[in-house]
């Protein structure tokens, strides 16, 4: 494998990384960081990347940034998605504008459109001041709608007509706003499944569509496992404590054996709970806690008991919460649920005083 010819800046190589980095398959990041600080100095901007399949990602999304076209993003949860859309806008003629990410998964229905909109003060009950809507605060530059997927049909319409006559009402307003915003979408659902369910609107789907970036699940890019480990050591080193940490040989081989189903997000995890639970300067592989879950982690069909089937969905629920640190969209993808699903199921377990993970953290370092 020979250097990429761009774009990406090469890394400075750590002195103090443990890597036996193989001959000519250099460490990229992304082109647009205007300095060449380290990462330890600067973890996170742009993506990491040294495998083949995510290099043509980035080369497709730097083509993709110069256009001012909608795009679509996929790729399972914990993939990058995010990485990429930023990724975008600060290769973008936008880049001195704003970059504004909504998580449609994250805020409940009722408040999505506000949050979207914006409103006028007394527009609703509850509305006492004016609050400028994301589409607006993304003027001049890109707004991210995470997880479109999530958003309810009726939204979708509303979204669709801010987009197509780029103007956006604000909630209880009179006049309506020009717009002059990019977007980026993204999904890790089968989004045309959701079109031929009629769950998302097919026009809508057109318009966000226009070009689509796929980002691979990390199993199927190897050469970024240890390239994004020896990152994620960098961004966690400091506070874990003084001194060099590294990878040995069988804890590289470990992390490389693995299919990461939570994708990066997982290896991230990884690093940073095996940085805070262990003090010795080589990380061997115990330390990492990867591979298939433990007996006790979750119901397999070897020790399967017949009992009701919700209490067997409760205990999948809060054994695959507890394996992600509590990341419900990471979660919900893992079950194949939706996140307004799991939300809902969460609500209901709490609701009865069951002992549910809380969101976020560090998986088993709590
Ligand atoms: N190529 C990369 N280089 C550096 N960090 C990365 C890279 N890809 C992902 N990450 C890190 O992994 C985590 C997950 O990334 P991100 O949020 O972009 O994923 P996502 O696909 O949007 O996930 P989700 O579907 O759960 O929203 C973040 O902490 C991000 O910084
Ligand atoms: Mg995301």
């Amino acid at each position: 494998m020979t250097a990429y010819s761009a774009p990406g800046l090469l890394l400075p190589d750590d002195p103090e990384s443990s890597f036996t980095r193989p001959a000519g398959y250099p460490v990229r990041i992304g082109a647009f960081a205007p300095s060449r600080r380290s990462p330890a100095s600067e973890p996170d901007k742009g993506p990491r990347y040294r495998d083949p399949a995510m290099h043509a990602v980035i080369q497709r999304a730097h083509r993709i940034a110069i256009s001012d076209a909608s795009v679509l993003i996929r790729g399972e949860s914990g993939t990058g998605k995010e990485v990429i859309a930023r990724y975008i806008h600060r290769n973008s003629p936008r880049s001195s504008g704003p970059f504004v990410a909504v998580n449609c998964a994250a805020i409940p229905e009722q408040l999505l459109e506000s949050e979207l909109f914006g409103h006028e003060r007394g527009a609703f009950s509850g509305a006492i001041t004016q609050r400028i809507g994301k589409l607006e605060a993304a003027q001049n530059g890109t707004l991210l709608l995470d997880e479109i997927s999530e958003m309810d049909r009726k939204l979708q319409a509303k979204l669709l007509r801010a987009i197509q006559e780029r103007e956006v009402d604000r909630i209880g307003g009179r006049t309506a706003i020009q717009l002059n915003v990019r977007i980026i979408a993204t999904t890790n659902r089968d989004i045309e499944l959701e079109v031929k369910r009629q769950t998302f609107r097919e026009d809508l789907y057109f318009r966000l569509n226009v070009v689509s970036v796929h980002i691979p699940p990390l199993r199927q890019r190897p050469a970024d496992i240890p390239a994004l480990a020896e990152y994620f050591i960098a961004k966690y080193r400091n506070e874990a404590g003084p001194g060099p940490r590294r990878l040995s040989q069988a804890a590289l081989l470990a992390l490389s054996a693995h299919d990461w189903p939570g994708n990066v997000r997982e290896l991230e995890n990884t690093i940073h709970r095996a940085l805070v639970l262990t003090t010795d300067a080589t990380i061997e592989p115990g330390a990492l806690e990867v591979g298939p879950p433990s007996a006790t982690d979750a119901p397999g069909l070897g020790e399967f008991v017949c009992r009701p089937l919700h209490l067997i969905e409760r205990d999948a629920i809060i054994a695959a919460l507890r394996r992600t640190g509590g990341n419900r969209t990471h979660t919900a993808s893992m079950l194949g649920l939706s996140i307004r699903a799991l939300r809902n199921k969460i609500g209901l377990y709490l609701s009865q005083g069951v002992d549910v993970p809380p969101s976020g953290g560090v998986p088993g370092a709590q």
